[in-house]
């Protein structure tokens, strides 16, 4: 069934993190009327109000960012993409973050920028406040839209469908009651994160349901390197893991086993600063190994320079210098692919931020780039989307007609979901355990795909969603037989995730 009522809108963008607000920015900067849709209720429902390191610049020398990015990919980015990247990085830095928002950046005793450094950065080159960089970017970036002229920003409100012709889409039908509204646009931009949600640990909030990834697919869109789910090396190792900075060991903190001792320095020449892929699974290497592994931040004035994860390592009851650590899901380097504007493979559909696949990142992302990435892919894909007018065509009709549905239905399948990914599609994955993944979560879609043609609720699309894109992760990773960046494939000669390189 299909319906004509509904709103239109210039230009619509889905999500309200660094990227969607970029992108409602440099449309609402070219004159369009925008309309951004959030299923957010405050900041930190988004992922980039959670990003602690920073915001990369080239701090003028775009080849050794460029130089590091590659490094860091496994030699798989696309340099083209790279180029787009570090080319537009310290404009749109300067042009958004500081001279329009006015980030409090931290500065030195002189009054200068105050520069860190993250694993696999060759330099010191990192914006940032404190460890806390998300938050104070996303909350001004969030009012300043807000209070634009021409932007609508409409909280907790999901985009359930898209609206599709003839290989066009026009907008989205959101979640608005009783059951759903269509919203037209001229173009319409997602922004709607990554999928950190499928995995029981992770540094994203619960909303990462990979939303936008799956309503692309679902319309045809293209969609690649989907098996590249980067996994944080040092996140919380217990009840409500959180993120430790890659900047503590930039600055100075270092691992140790459970024996006590250091151990980055036998897997790589960059020791603790070794790319995320490979120290993660380091880590988990000498978890099993030895019991344990901890961050070791008595290097550092703790305390002072970095008070927000202070405070999480204190709520949590942690004391002493020595806080424990594990991988946790992250960042999915795949998504939506797209070109150096954003455009889809979809005519009028752009993507920007964690949902797209710019080519940045290829098989590992280098640390702080992705809060750069939605920045000056958003600001390119906003001003990219105007001109186009809203045309008023059928879109789906939902409906609201199964009062069966157990209460339980969408927590119940969710949780069986993680469990999956958890174990088969994690840091290390073996070619059959994928395929017994996929073979779980084509059963669990079918049940999902049985219901959601009867009831619109959220939290069932939000299982649809994350079902369609656990099934593209098991589909991309059992096509890659190759060990790449952050898609490791155990193989029966390679029992261990990862070998010491040095003689001893
Ligand atoms: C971190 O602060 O370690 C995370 C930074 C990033 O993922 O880019």
């Amino acid at each position: 069934a299909t319906t004509t009522d509904g709103e239109t809108t210039d230009v619509l963008v889905v999500g309200s993190g660094i990227a969607g607000c970029a992108a409602a920015l440099s449309a609402a900067r070219e004159g369009a009327e925008v309309l951004l849709l959030t299923k957010a209720t405050k900041p930190d429902d988004a992922s980039t109000d959670w990003a602690q390191g920073g915001i990369s610049t080239t701090r003028g020398d775009s080849e050794s960012l460029k130089r590091d990015i590659i490094a860091a990919s496994d030699g798989t980015a696309d340099p083209a993409a790279v180029d787009t990247l570090v080319n537009h990085a310290d404009d749109a830095v300067e042009d958004v973050l500081i001279d329009t928002l006015e980030v409090g950046f931290d500065e030195t005793a002189d009054g200068d920028l105050d520069y860190t450094r993250e694993a696999a950065h060759s330099e010191f080159r990192i914006l940032h406040v404190d460890a806390a960089t998300g938050t104070h970017i996303l909350r001004p970036f969030l009012q300043y839209v807000d209070d634009h002229d021409r932007i609508e920003v409409r909280q907790d409100t999901a985009a359930l469908e898209l609206i599709t012709n003839e290989g066009r889409v026009h907008g989205v039908v959101s979640d608005e009651e009783p059951t759903g509204k269509p919203i037209y646009a001229g173009a319409t931009v997602l922004a709607t994160g990554g999928v950190g949600a499928l995995y029981s640990r992770s540094t994203n909030p619960d909303d990462a349901t990979g939303d936008g990834i799956a309503m692309a697919a679902l319309a045809g869109a293209d969609i690649a390197d989907m098996e590249y789910i980067q996994f944080h090396p040092t996140a919380y190792d217990g009840e409500d893991p959180f993120l430790l900075s890659e900047a503590l060991r930039g600055e100075g903190a270092v691992l140790r086993n459970g024996d006590g001792e250091r151990f980055m320095d036998d897997y790589h020449p960059q020791g603790d600063l070794a790319p995320r892929d490979v120290v993660a699974r380091a880590v988990e290497a000498e978890r099993e190994a030895t019991g344990e592994v901890v961050l070791d931040v008595s290097p550092l004035e703790f305390e002072t320079d970095y008070p927000a994860i202070a405070e999480k390592c204190r709520d949590r009851g942690i004391e002493g210098d020595e806080i424990p650590v594990a991988p946790s899901e992250h960042f999915l380097c795949g998504g939506i692919d797209v070109d150096d504007r954003g455009r889809t493979s979809l005519d009028r559909l752009y993507a920007v931020g964690e949902c797209a696949r710019t080519g940045v990142h290829g098989a590992n992302r280098l640390a702080s780039t992705s809060l750069l990435e939605g920045l000056v892919w958003g600001l390119r894909a906003g001003d990219d989307a105007t001109g186009f007018d809203p045309e008023v065509v059928e879109a789906p009709k939902l409906l609201n007609r199964d009062p069966e549905l157990p209460e339980r239905f969408a927590a119940e399948k969710f949780t069986r979901l993680q469990q999956t990914m958890d174990e088969y599609l994690g840091l290390e994955r073996d070619p059959d355990e994928i395929a017994r993944a996929s073979a779980v979560l084509r059963r669990l879609k079918g049940e999902v795909d049985a219901y959601i043609r009867t009831r619109t609720a959220r939290d069932l699309y939000e299982l649809r969603n994350a079902s369609v894109v656990a099934l593209l992760i098991a589909r991309a990773a059992g096509e890659n037989t190759e060990s790449v960046g952050c898609h490791y494939v155990a193989t029966d000669a390679d029992e261990s995730t990862v070998e010491p390189t040095a003689d001893d």
